[in-house]
């Protein structure tokens, strides 16, 4: 066979192939067939080896031609094993093989930390009424920051500070866009959490990352007041950490999209780690998408889930998340 690969190489491999199967009288001739064909060192295996006489367009198309011809001449082995009445097991040729030893278990995986840790605040929530919503990852700045109370000057809009992808269009910088989309969809009350992924050209250290999660939570209808949200807070964190006497704190702060503000800090390792922010819906939010701010109030929320994942789990590092070691993401469960 010409090992320089062409199509009319691949036709007569095709033919080659279905023609020996058809001709085979025994497992052993099939069995012969396969390894010439479909083995390590077989027909086809050496024809892509060889690619050097096609064009950049070409290549693509052969590799999915030859995928048709691997295909159709399992399925022709798999009829003709049919027919000839015999599995395809080395058994045959080597009686000698110990059937009774363990057969080779695919390893089993494991959900990602990161995964586990936001199902479970997810559960935690609902048991507290809220529901889930979603928004995109690519927004554009009505909902990432004008529609926050974010004006067009602050330093958060800066390009150097986010993932732009055009003038209008960046990766979301924080889950707090998913507040406006539902409040410019769903009238009051409202009581929503929303997980996803946020981005950020932040320099990666132990606690930052370029890529992270955040759970955003948002409530909004009459009488909302900033003891509801210390309640939520610390209900979530009590049963996440499923200890009564766990430490946080809401330290004053300032975010355009709430007032008054505070941080989320929850005492860790001997010191207090920010877990995220929260704070009372602003007035201006409220207007800016069509909710009487005299007759409803809220509050709202953004936890950082890797940080929340750390604290259950004490983890030292937020880059563990990320570095796909096995050795790491295999201890969870
Ligand atoms: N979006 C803020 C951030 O990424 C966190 C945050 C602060 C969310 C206050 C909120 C909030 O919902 O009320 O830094």
């Amino acid at each position: 066979m010409n090992q320089n690969g062409s199509f009319s190489d691949l036709d007569a491999i095709e033919n080659e192939a279905l023609a020996a199967i058809e001709a085979a009288a025994d497992a052993a001739a099939l069995d012969h067939v396969r390894i010439q064909v479909l083995g390590k060192k077989g027909s086809l295996k050496q024809i892509l080896r060889n690619l050097g006489g096609l064009t950049a367009e070409e290549r693509p198309l052969f590799g999915a031609r030859a995928n048709v011809v691997k295909e159709k001449v399992q399925a022709a082995l798999e009829e003709a094993r049919g027919r000839l009445g015999s599995a395809p097991s080395s058994s045959a040729k080597n009686p000698g093989a110990d059937l009774t030893l363990p057969g080779k278990m695919p390893e089993r995986g494991s959900r990602h930390p990161v995964r586990l840790v936001s199902a479970r605040m997810i559960k935690i929530f609902a048991s507290l009424g809220f529901e889930v919503a979603d928004g995109p990852e690519v927004e554009d700045e009505w909902h990432n920051f004008t529609g926050l109370n974010i004006p067009a000057d602050h330093i958060a809009r800066d390009p150097a500070e986010n993932f732009y992808l055009e003038d209008d269009l960046l990766m979301r910088s924080q889950t707090s866009t998913v507040q406006v989309r539902v409040m410019e969809n769903t009238p009051p009350p409202l009581r929503i959490i929303a997980p996803g992924k946020v981005f950020r050209p932040d320099t990666v250290d132990a606690t930052h990352s370029y890529m992270f999660h955040q759970l955003e939570g948002l409530v909004v209808d009459e009488g909302v007041t900033f003891g509801h949200l210390k309640s939520t807070l610390l209900t979530f964190f009590q049963q996440l950490l499923q200890d009564e006497n766990m430490k946080l704190r809401l330290r004053p702060s300032f975010f355009p999209f709430t007032e008054p503000s505070a941080e989320v800090d929850l005492f860790w390792r001997g010191g207090w780690m920010e877990m995220g922010g929260c704070g009372m819906v602003d007035p201006n939010v409220l207007e800016a998408v069509g909710i009487d701010p005299e007759k409803y109030t809220g509050f709202a929320f953004g936890l950082g889930i890797e940080r929340v994942t750390m604290a259950s789990y004490n983890i030292p590092d937020i880059r563990y998340f990320t570095e796909n070691d096995v050795r790491f993401l295999s201890q969870f469960s």
